[in-house]
């Protein structure tokens, strides 16, 4: 009955790990009475989120856990409702659109770092949550937020959401894009910290563009680095770390067969360290994400975002305020890992890879004395 409930309860990382190292591509575990078929490769990937994306869904167990929270939001909402919705809020979040963000971000990311003193101990895994929203709050007449974006969507018909379907939805874009950002953000400055000659050349590359200017949604081509730094930080702290689905009907996946109400696992965090595809898969090297390097990559060896039609909604924005918010903080600061602490995932994380007990870092202006 129990199964692999309590190896995962203790450390779901090792445990997913251990799976794909002893049984391959392919591998069964029990959660309880519930059998749980952990796929990894990028095949069938595509077989679960893309091809058979329908046929799938959340599951009641996710159902019944995030409705108190976000309603009938986005995240967990199913079938022609959720298709409806999805049309109805993409169009803030394409790449065209989310450029007039940029301005906001790299505003925000200033009076963050503004705030910090050298010589400072913070804890980056904080900073990069709380006090974004405490900055925040003060200029909660902004007019370019996602809240606004929700009420000015509108249908084919040109009918509005309901407001109640305005506010699962904005708690569901809020829930679902603060968290994971801030994560992915910690991380990064985790790795640049730990590996001194990539913080280098990434500060490097950001003062010769940026020449002591604020940097702008122009400059982010000219900074493809620091985007390689962002992409590796995804490869192995990948936030949402497993992703489940459930069958609606008995599913052939690639002549492996799941039964109706079985659970299929994804986990980007065991699929980004499959060796064939990111030799020596622990090591941080941002050269894997060089454009050449990374059209060598099969489609779905990489997948930090999902796949397929929920995919994430927010993956262009997210990436956009990472690569703004390492440029913008690289050029004013570096931050120093306090010695003698152990950084290491969460291994209960419930719902996003982040560090268990934060990370502690020191802040080095690198304005001082100009
Ligand atoms: C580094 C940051 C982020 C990561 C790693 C991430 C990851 C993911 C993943 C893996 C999914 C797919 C879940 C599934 O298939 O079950 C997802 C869905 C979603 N994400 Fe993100 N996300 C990030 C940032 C954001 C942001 C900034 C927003 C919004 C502002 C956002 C909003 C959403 C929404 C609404 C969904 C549900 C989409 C649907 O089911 O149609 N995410 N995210």
């Amino acid at each position: 009955m129990v199964g692999s409930l309590f190896a995962y309860r203790r450390d779901r990382l090792s445990l997913l790990m251990r799976m794909i190292q002893e049984c391959g591509d392919v591998s069964c575990f029990h959660f309880g009475p519930f059998p749980l078929v952990l796929f990894n490769t990028p095949e069938y990937v595509h077989n679960i989120f893309v091809e058979h994306a329908y046929d799938f869904d959340k599951g009641e167990a996710m159902h019944k856990a995030f409705r108190p929270l976000i309603g009938n939001g986005i995240f967990i909402s199913e079938g022609d409702f959720h298709r409806r919705q999805r049309k109805l809020i993409a169009p803030p979040f394409q790449p065209r659109h989310i450029s007039s963000y940029a301005d906001l971000m790299v505003k925000y990311s200033e009076q963050i770092q503004q705030g910090w003193k050298n010589g400072e101990t913070v804890d980056v895994s904080q900073e990069m949550t709380q006090k974004m929203i405490d900055e925040r709050r003060p200029n909660a007449e902004e007019r370019n937020d996602l809240l606004s974006i929700l009420l000015q969507a509108r249908g084919e018909d040109g009918s509005r959401m309901s407001d109640e379907q305005i506010s699962d939805e904005s708690l569901t874009l809020f829930g679902a894009g603060h968290e994971t950002t801030a994560t992915a953000l910690t991380w990064a400055w985790y790795l640049l910290a730990t590996h001194p000659e990539v913080y280098r050349e990434m500060q490097h590359e950001v003062d010769s563009v940026l020449q002591d200017r604020t940097p702008t949604y122009a400059d982010l081509a000219r900074l493809p680095y620091t985007l390689q730094v962002l992409k590796e930080t995804l490869r192995l702290y990948p936030p949402a770390y497993a992703i489940s689905r459930v069958a609606q009907h008995d599913i052939d996946i690639d002549g492996y067969l799941i039964h109706k109400n079985e659970y299929a696992l994804v986990s980007p965090y065991t699929l980004h360290r499959r060796p064939d595809y990111f030799p020596d898969p622990e090591k941080f090297d941002p050269q894997r994400f060089t454009p050449e390097n990374e059209k060598l990559l099969p489609r779905y060896a990489y997948m930090p975002f999902g796949a397929g039609p929920r995919i994430c909604i927010g993956n262009h924005f997210a990436m956009l305020e990472g690569h703004l918010l390492l440029a913008a903080l690289a050029q004013r600061v570096t931050f120093e890992l306090v010695a003698g602490q152990k950084v290491a995932p969460d291994p209960n994380a419930t719902l996003t890879l982040r560090p268990k007990r934060g990370v502690k870092m020191i802040v080095r202006r690198r304005d001082m004395g100009r």
